[in-house]
């Protein structure tokens, strides 16, 4: 099965949609001028998030961790006519490649990019979300997680990313990130405010919907 799964992932790329036409461009500049490309969401990954903010239909969106645009652009797919994205990002050059990709998109007027650190952007944004993505620094998933959970309406969901940590989490001995990572999955499980369900696509998608 394992010999299998690349070739299983690429059969689920080649017959997923592409919900933009600039994601591709996205991908290339990516490769291009980043140094860890590796970080982009992707095809198969991409459509999910479009999949699921097309299903949910969202008025406010919130992603944590911008990189270059990608995932961004997947999610705005859903948004309701009128509705925003914001987005946030820490790293200066990253947000600059993300602002040229969201102006030249047919979402400039509907995503707002925060350039900065989000635990100190978050507390002052005043929206309820419909659909939060999480997606930047790991050691901070249960921070943002505590930051956000009471700005979502019920019925939200919230999707938190990385959350196999290429598949680290099931070791005995964990190191460090994967502790975070696992310890962040106990504190969902164990949250009575919250449904549940980890994805096994790419690095694993905590997808949590609040009661
Ligand atoms: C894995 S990448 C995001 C990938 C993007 N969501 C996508 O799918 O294309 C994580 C991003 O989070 C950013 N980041 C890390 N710590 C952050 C923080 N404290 N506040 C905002 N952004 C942060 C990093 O600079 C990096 O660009």
């Amino acid at each position: 099965m394992q010999d299998i799964l690349p070739k299983l992932y690429e059969y689920c790329d080649q017959h997923s949609t592409l919900f933009d036409p600039i994601l591709p461009e996205i991908e290339r500049a990516t490769h291009l001028l980043t140094l860890s490309p590796r970080m982009i969401s992707g095809h198969l990954q991409g459509s999910l998030l479009a999949m699921i903010s097309k299903i949910i239909s969202p008025e406010c969106i919130l992603e944590i961790g911008t990189f270059t645009g990608y995932s961004a652009i997947c999610l705005a797919q859903g948004l309701r006519t009128g509705g925003h994205l914001i987005t946030i990002e820490y790293d200066k050059e990253n947000a600059a490649i993300a602002s040229d990709f969201f102006e030249k998109s047919s979402f400039c007027e509907s995503i707002r990019l925060y350039t900065g650190d989000a635990k100190n952007i978050i507390p002052d944004l005043n929206e309820t979300f419909d659909l939060i993505f999480i997606d930047a620094d790991k050691e901070a998933y249960a921070t943002y997680y505590d930051m956000v959970i009471d700005k979502c309406r019920s019925g939200a969901l919230i999707l938190v990313d990385n959350v196999l940590w290429s598949g680290k989490v099931i070791l005995e001995k964990k190191d460090k990130k994967t502790r975070w990572i696992d310890d962040f999955n106990q504190k969902i499980s164990s949250d009575s405010r919250v449904e549940s369900l980890i994805l096994p696509i790419r690095d694993g998608i905590n997808v949590i919907r609040k009661k």
